[in-house]
């Protein structure tokens, strides 16, 4: 990233919102299921299947988690009643981990119910690292009673390898892990920090993942991991339904179109809903062309 863009992702916080939102429209699907919905139709028409995510963490009150509950399961309804390829992703911090672990354990339970009477899948995103262990120990006691969920791992973690020893193997509920590199801010005595050393651990965790007969979900825009990744398929010889790639909603549409064609399973994050300001800093901060679109957007505004 160029310096002029690493100083503008410092000074994002200071952009005013409008802006913010006009240049990480992209990355969103809009404020309503519906346009979520729509979507993830027209991904599906591409090729591609989707998970939907509800914008939204770091909640403190019960309402507003149960709320998400509520929320989650129209969403479960809807994809069956439109006979849409998609499941669900969450964050713990929506439904209620910052109020009390039990109640969102719970309410972890009450989506995965639904998304299991429905034949579906429910994906547990990870925030930042006050939430890792926690994390896990939901994941894995719900996975032991309900059998359809999947967490997520962070190449830039230091434990993230212990982590996958320890994950639930078949029969006893095989798990399911989306690898990314991590996109929170965590300091150097618990996260990698180096690019290549991200890399260089992500490849590792994979292969890990692999040997051990656990699902990979493959979720990076990074060309180079792509790569090494179907480099380690064609190795350990995977079959198509034995990992899926994943990517985010407005980012490379390219990529994501080679990897289609050259025959892999490619799921898309779609996120929706109000609280769409936390998770568009975050992609706007990855984005190597920040400074130039804000700056476009700026000028349109005036
Ligand atoms: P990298 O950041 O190096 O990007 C590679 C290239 O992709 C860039 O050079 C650029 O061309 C393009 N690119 C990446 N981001 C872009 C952007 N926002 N706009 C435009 N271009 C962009 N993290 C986490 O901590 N917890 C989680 O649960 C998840 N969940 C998740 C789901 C899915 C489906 C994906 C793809 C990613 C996540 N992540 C995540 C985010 C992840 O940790 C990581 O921050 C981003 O995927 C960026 O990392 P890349 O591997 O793409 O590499």
């Amino acid at each position: 990233m160029s310096a002029f863009n690493r100083l503008l992702v410092n000074t994002l916080p200071l952009v005013p919102r409008f802006i913010v939102g006009r240049v990480a429209a992209r990355y969103v699907a809009g404020a309503t299921l519906d346009d979520a919905l729509r979507v993830v139709g027209e991904l599906n028409r591409q090729g591609a299947m989707a998970t939907i995510d509800l914008l939204g963490e770091e909640v403190s009150e019960r309402d507003r988690a149960l709320a998400a509950v509520e929320e989650y399961l129209r969403v479960f309804a809807a994809i069956g009643e439109r006979g849409l390829d998609a499941n669900v992703s969450i964050k713990l911090t929506l439904l209620g981990l910052k109020v009390d672990e039990g109640f969102c354990r719970d309410n972890v339970a009450t989506v995965a119910a639904a998304a299991r009477a429905g034949g579906n899948f429910v994906r547990i995103d990870m925030e930042d690292s006050t939430c890792t262990d926690a994390t896990l120990r939901i994941y894995r006691e719900l996975q032991g009673t309900h059998g359809n969920l999947g967490v997520v791992l962070q190449a830039y973690m230091r434990r993230t390898l212990r982590d996958i020893a320890e994950l639930p193997r078949a029969p006893e509920g095989g798990a399911n892990v989306r690898l990314c590199k991590g996109i929170y801010v965590e300091p150097r005595r618990i996260a990698w920090k180096g690019y290549d050393t991200v890399r260089a651990n992500f490849v590792r965790a994979l292969e890990k993942l692999i040997e051990l007969g656990i699902y990979p979900a493959i979720a990076t825009h990074d060309e180079y991991l792509a790569a090494a990744a179907t480099a380690l398929i064609d190795k350990h010889g995977l079959r198509r339904e034995q990992y899926e790639f994943q990517m985010l909603l407005g980012v490379d549409q390219e990529l994501r179109d080679i990897l289609l064609a050259a025959g892999h399973r490619l799921r898309v994050y779609v996120p929706y809903g109000r609280d769409w300001y936390p998770y568009s800093i975050r992609r706007l901060r990855e984005n190597p062309e920040v400074a130039r679109h804000v700056l476009r957007a700026l000028i349109a505004g005036r």
